[in-house]
């Protein structure tokens, strides 16, 4: 089982890092089978989406922009599941935008002249992950899931708030309203039970 995490964040090895990291740290921690992988976005070379629909619109799953988003779509789709960490920078930083825009355009194929193809993400299980410096996480974690709905994965929600996720605000070590860490540890858990059950 393989469970692919990305880093949306600018810095490395921060808040973000930590909290995507506890989240599959907990993941390997309860089933021998599971490998996970650590992608930062800023490390892709990803260019803003042209809103050209020249390919994407009627091939499947094909961008006329060359850059790293095909490899990044193949490293998601051979994934069981994906996690998706993200800092809040006024809502998201920009690399981040990039990537989400340029992966949802794929969608044009399915929503535009097929709607009876099965998108290639289609059913996999998704956990979303937002920090913030002190401001609300809840706009984060919103973008993140109309994203991941957008590519039809299922989001694995949480019994603790804000529910559809886990979110850090301020300091993460710290924070005893949202405990980030913590509840990370049980999304990474529910993710691997996800995957083994099929059950969302
Ligand atoms: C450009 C930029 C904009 C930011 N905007 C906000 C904001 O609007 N609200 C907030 O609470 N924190 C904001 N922050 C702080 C980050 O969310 C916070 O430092 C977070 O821990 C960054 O993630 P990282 O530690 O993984 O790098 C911003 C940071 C940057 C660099």
């Amino acid at each position: 089982m393989k469970i692919l995490g990305f880093v949306g964040s600018m810095r490395k090895n921060r808040n973000t890092y930590q909290v995507v990291k506890s989240c599959l740290d907990a993941a390997e921690a309860s089933d021998k089978n599971v490998e996970t992988e650590i992608v930062y976005v800023a490390d892709l070379k990803i260019e803003p989406c042209k809103a050209c629909y020249e390919l994407c619109s009627v091939k499947p799953y094909v961008c006329v922009v060359k850059d790293d988003l095909q490899k990044v779509l193949e490293k998601m789709v051979e994934a069981d599941a994906i996690v998706l960490g993200c800092p809040r920078y006024f809502l998201i930083p920009s690399k981040m935008t990039a990537f989400m825009e340029r992966l949802a355009c794929l969608s044009f194929f399915t929503e535009m002249n097929h709607p009876e193809a099965r998108h290639p993400l289609e059913d996999k299980p998704c956990g979303l992950i937002a920090v913030s410096g002190g401001a609300d996480v809840m706009p984060v974690l919103k973008h993140l899931m109309n994203f991941a709905l957008c590519l039809r994965m299922k989001v694995i929600t949480l019994k603790a708030y804000p529910y559809f996720g886990v979110g850090g605000e301020g300091d993460i070590t710290k924070d005893e309203d949202l405990k980030p860490l913590e509840n990370a540890k049980i999304l990474g858990q529910k993710l691997v039970e996800t995957i083994k059950t099929k059950n969302y």
